[in-house]
């Protein structure tokens, strides 16, 4: 049988995509090996699926080219987006950062992007496992056959939207990567992402104890990457939360360029510890009871104990409540790994964005050939970045294939 478009991949961007060129009066086929479709979109922002962001540019994303990705998030907007949820009744609201959620269930996106492809006619293939995909030349309006479960298929456009390594227990795989090398195109080595670091032995050794207790910090990963303030989260196995998601993704770009250093976490954002101790230095309670007015009272006495002791402040000099404060201010911590795809939010690296035209998404040197999504080097950050650049590099894709 044969289609002009062929999308590999029913998640938030293959279905975008394939609704956007059903719209056009394109033959569309998609198709996804999953028993259900979108699972990714289903767990999402716990169940309630953070589906974009109002405030969205280049700099929520990490690339190799960190220009990219502009094009697309500036043709199909976090506002494009609004606009269907809205068409479609989905009540939602909107959290800290910007950051949108359903009011109910993530299923209302999936019968959102479900509902967009049937009204445009797209044919599913589901579930349904590619076999092989064979080039078939540049010439002609057959360009490549795709080998399925449910038979062969031909088609001018093929669009890979297979996403990333995240969560293998959900279906994700790299079939994208493998394809893209296939076809001769660079793949910048993939590495799990917004994910919790691990910490070594004999840090966790003092730390455990504290599992579940959660700071209000702001962490970063130096030299390139933002402040992010927000809970950072102890852990029985190093640490996590909002804040070490969003600057595990740096520390992890980082390793790939050998700038990897230790993370810095401010227990005491937007305040002079320094200052604020030496303040205090007549003061006769214990160093862990002070910062106990500020942190959580069991994590006040472990960060002492880490920090050489625990006396009352009169028994300082000086110099040391100031060092103690530059510590409380940057507390460094050296990761020892991150607990890898099973815990990780998204992929980073992918497909290399040099290969591939930011205005259509179509490999530079291989006519009819999409990527869209994760699958590609670009990674946005937590709170909605990674759905938006699904819907607008899956919609620009749509406008051509
Ligand atoms: P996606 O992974 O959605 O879809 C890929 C599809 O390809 C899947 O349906 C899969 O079955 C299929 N597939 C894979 N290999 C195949 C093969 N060999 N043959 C056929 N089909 C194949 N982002 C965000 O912005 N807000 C949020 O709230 C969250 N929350 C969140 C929670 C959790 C637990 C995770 C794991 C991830 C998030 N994300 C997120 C990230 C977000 O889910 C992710 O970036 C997008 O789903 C990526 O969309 P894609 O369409 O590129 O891939």
């Amino acid at each position: 049988m044969r289609f002009d478009v062929i999308v590999i991949g029913a998640g938030a961007a293959g279905m975008m995509c394939a609704a956007e060129a059903g719209i056009r009066g394109r033959r569309v086929l998609l198709v996804d090996h999953a028993e259900r479709i979108g699972e990714r979109i289903r767990v999402s922002g716990g169940g309630r699926c953070n589906f974009t962001n109002r405030e969205v540019g280049p700099e929520n994303y990490l690339s190799r080219n960190p220009h990219f990705c502009r094009s697309a998030l500036a043709r199909f907007t976090p506002w494009d987006f609004i606009a269907r949820v809205e068409r479609r009744g989905i009540a939602y609201h909107e959290r800290d950062h910007g950051q949108l959620f359903c009011d109910d269930t993530a299923q209302a996106i999936i019968d959102l992007l479900r509902g967009d492809c049937d009204e445009a006619g797209v044919q599913w293939a589901q579930p349904c496992a590619v076999q092989r995909v064979r080039h078939l030349g540049v010439v002609g309006e057959e360009r490549f056959e795709v080998e399925t479960d449910e038979g062969i298929f031909r088609t001018t456009s093929l669009v890979i939207a297979t996403g990333g390594l995240a969560v293998p227990k959900m279906g994700a795989t790299p079939f994208g990567y493998r394809l893209a090398e296939q076809f001769g195109l660079p793949v910048v080595p993939p590495m799990a992402a917004l994910v919790p670091l691990a910490l070594p032995p004999e840090m966790l050794a003092q730390l455990k104890p504290l599992s579940g207790v959660s700071v209000a910090a702001a962490a970063q990963a130096p030299p390139a990457s933002p402040e992010f303030r927000e809970a950072v989260l102890l852990t029985h196995r190093g640490v996590s939360g909002p804040a070490i998601l969003q600057v595990s993704s740096y520390w992890q770009f980082q390793a790939a360029t050998g700038a990897q250093g230790p993370v810095h976490v401010d227990l005491l954002p937007g305040e002079d510890a320094a200052g604020w101790l030496a303040g205090r230095q007549r003061s006769r309670a214990l160093l862990s009871t002070l910062l106990g007015e500020r942190l959580p009272r069991r994590f006040a006495q472990a960060w002492c104990a880490l920090a050489g002791g625990d006396r009352p402040l009169d028994t300082y000099a000086l110099r040391d409540l100031e060092a103690l404060g530059d510590r409380l201010n940057a507390w460094s911590l050296t990761p020892s790994g991150t607990l890898g795809y099973a815990k990780a939010e998204v992929t980073l690296g992918g497909v290399d964005t040099d290969a591939l035209s930011s205005k259509t998404m179509e490999a530079r040197e291989i006519p009819g050939l999409y990527f869209v999504g994760e699958v590609i080097d670009v990674t946005g950050w937590l709170g909605g970045y990674n759905f938006q650049w699904a819907w607008s590099s899956g919609w620009v894709a749509g406008q051509f294939a």
